[in-house]
């Protein structure tokens, strides 16, 4: 997605060989034309699959996936990472590990949400690992609902993330996948070529 390469290219920072800040337009201040774009093209690329629910995890997750829900015209549920004060035992719970903050986190969503015949498209905004993705995963298991995407949206290609989905057989989209981050350089992999259609 070329408004994104080019945020990432302009407003980016590469913090070291396996970090990107992005916190101008993406995870602390939050460029709202952008994130309307990425809604709009996570739409795009799941239209066919009767998106009934769009999953997150909080915080960095929610802006971009929050335009996606309105775009598929879908409620939107964020995973929270500290139990509310509201929640009960009514509960899916799942263990995430961060490999780069070396903890284990539980993540929760309410049974209330989340029920077997959803189908469900889980977003974040970075897949490095993949283990909030496949913590989220968990939970629509636990629901007894269906997965039919995982959308992303900066991908760090260079670590393994993808390759984890995909194993497991899960479509993965990601509007930008970075092939490397070195000399405070980003270097993008190369969008698949798309066909366009004449009528
Ligand atoms: P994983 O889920 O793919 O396994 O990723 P990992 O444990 O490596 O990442 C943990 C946290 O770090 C996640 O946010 C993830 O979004 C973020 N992250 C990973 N790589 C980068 C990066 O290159 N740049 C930035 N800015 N963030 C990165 P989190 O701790 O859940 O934070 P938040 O969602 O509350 O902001």
């Amino acid at each position: 997605m070329e408004a994104l390469k080019k945020a990432i290219q302009e407003r980016g920072n590469v913090l070291s060989d396996h970090v990107l800040k992005v916190d101008s337009f993406l995870n602390h201040q939050v460029d709202v034309e952008l994130m309307a774009a990425i809604g709009t093209e996570f739409a795009k690329r799941f239209a066919d699959e009767q998106i009934t629910k769009v999953l997150t995890i909080e915080s960095s997750g929610i802006a971009p996936s929050f335009m996606a829900a309105h775009y598929l015209e879908s409620p939107l549920i964020f995973a929270r990472k500290k139990k509310s004060l509201t929640m009960n035992d009514h509960v899916y719970v799942s263990q995430v590990y961060s490999f780069t903050k070396q903890e284990t986190n539980d993540i929760t969503v309410s049974k209330d949400f989340l029920q077997a015949g959803d189908r469900v498209l889980i977003i974040d905004d970075f897949l490095a690992n993949g283990q909030a993705a496949k913590g989220l995963i968990e939970i629509v298991e636990q629901a007894g609902a269906s997965v039919s995407g995982v959308g992303i949206v900066i991908e760090k290609s260079f670590q393994n993330g993808r390759k984890l989905l995909e194993e497991q057989g899960y479509r993965i989209e990601s509007l930008a996948r970075i092939a490397a981050l070195s000399d405070g350089q980003v270097r993008f992999i190369e969008d698949r070529l798309t066909t366009t259609s004449t009528n």
